[in-house]
């Protein structure tokens, strides 16, 4: 499906991170992956990763600095020639407490570091990406959002302000870039237990829910948000942008 297709992912930060799971359904359909990772920390276990992959560019990248996020573009347009065809955002951050306590004592500096990371670095990267996606004739560009942007889930608090933000940012950027054939959508998981989720108070309860509840009665896995981010960025879904799509057994159509 991405035979000759270039695709940079931000946010693998181990195996059982999404970005991990679109990556990797994007290099076993045939496009070449550039990953970049967030510090020292987990710069090993993302090498490892992406060398399961044979992916020819793992790069360091901090959301917060339009300097690092203008020399990895650099890098990328280096090694891809000139050009990219897919970009997977797939990052986030809110401090863990402001994640268990109540929206309104989140203080001033941390609701908007969440807000920085978690939004502003979507237009930072899409920025950077329009005219590599411009030299390839058109691109198309995911992100990852979440239910808690729509609706007030217990705990999500100061995370779904940012994602609210983030879904209205997709709209806007799909309109500014479709002039240029770059799509932009959102993709919305249910509970996938993965690092980011640890840090949110009640998340066995979110996932207990959604399985009880959901029309589907069950969890979602990784993989299953891979194959919707394959499917919306491949050429099936050119005329689908500025849109998000639920992966989450159904859970968001109930009212009870
Ligand atoms: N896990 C879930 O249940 C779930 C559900 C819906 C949406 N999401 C969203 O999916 C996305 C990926 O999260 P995940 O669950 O795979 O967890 P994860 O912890 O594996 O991924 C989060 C990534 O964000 C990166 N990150 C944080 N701060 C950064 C910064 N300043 N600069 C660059 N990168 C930074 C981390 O390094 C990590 O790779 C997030 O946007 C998250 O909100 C997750």
């Amino acid at each position: 499906m991405f035979a000759g297709k270039r695709a940079l992912v931000l946010g693998v930060a181990n195996r059982r991170s999404i970005a991990w799971a679109i990556a990797r359904r994007l290099a076993a359909e045939g496009a070449t992956v550039a990953l970049t990772y967030q510090g020292e920390r987990i710069e090993s276990t993302v090498r490892e990763l992406a060398a399961t992959v044979a992916s020819p560019l793992v790069t360091a990248c901090d959301v917060c600095s339009d300097a690092e996020i203008a020399r990895v573009f650099a890098e990328v347009c280096e090694v891809f020639g000139g050009g990219l065809d897919l970009l997977v955002h797939s990052v986030a951050f809110a401090a863990a407490e402001d994640l268990e306590g109540r929206l309104i004592d989140t203080p001033r500096d941390r609701f908007w570091t969440a807000l920085e990371v978690s939004t502003y670095s979507l237009l930072a990267c899409a920025r950077e990406a329009e005219p590599l996606m411009e030299a390839a004739g058109g691109g198309s560009i995911v992100t990852m959002t979440y239910l808690g942007g729509e609706r007030a889930v217990p705990h999500y608090n100061v995370m779904g302000v940012a994602k609210a933000a983030l879904d209205s940012s997709v709209r806007y950027l799909a309109w500014e870039l479709g002039a240029r054939n770059i799509r932009v959508n959102a993709i919305s998981a249910g509970p996938v237990r993965t690092l980011a989720a640890r840090s949110i108070a009640g998340f066995s309860t979110m996932e207990s829910i959604v399985a009880e509840r959901a029309p589907l009665r069950r969890s979602i896995e990784a993989d299953d948000v891979g194959a919707a981010a394959a499917y919306l960025l491949s050429d099936g879904a050119r005329n689908v942008t500025g849109t998000t799509l639920y992966v989450d057994s159904g859970y968001h159509s109930m009212g009870m």
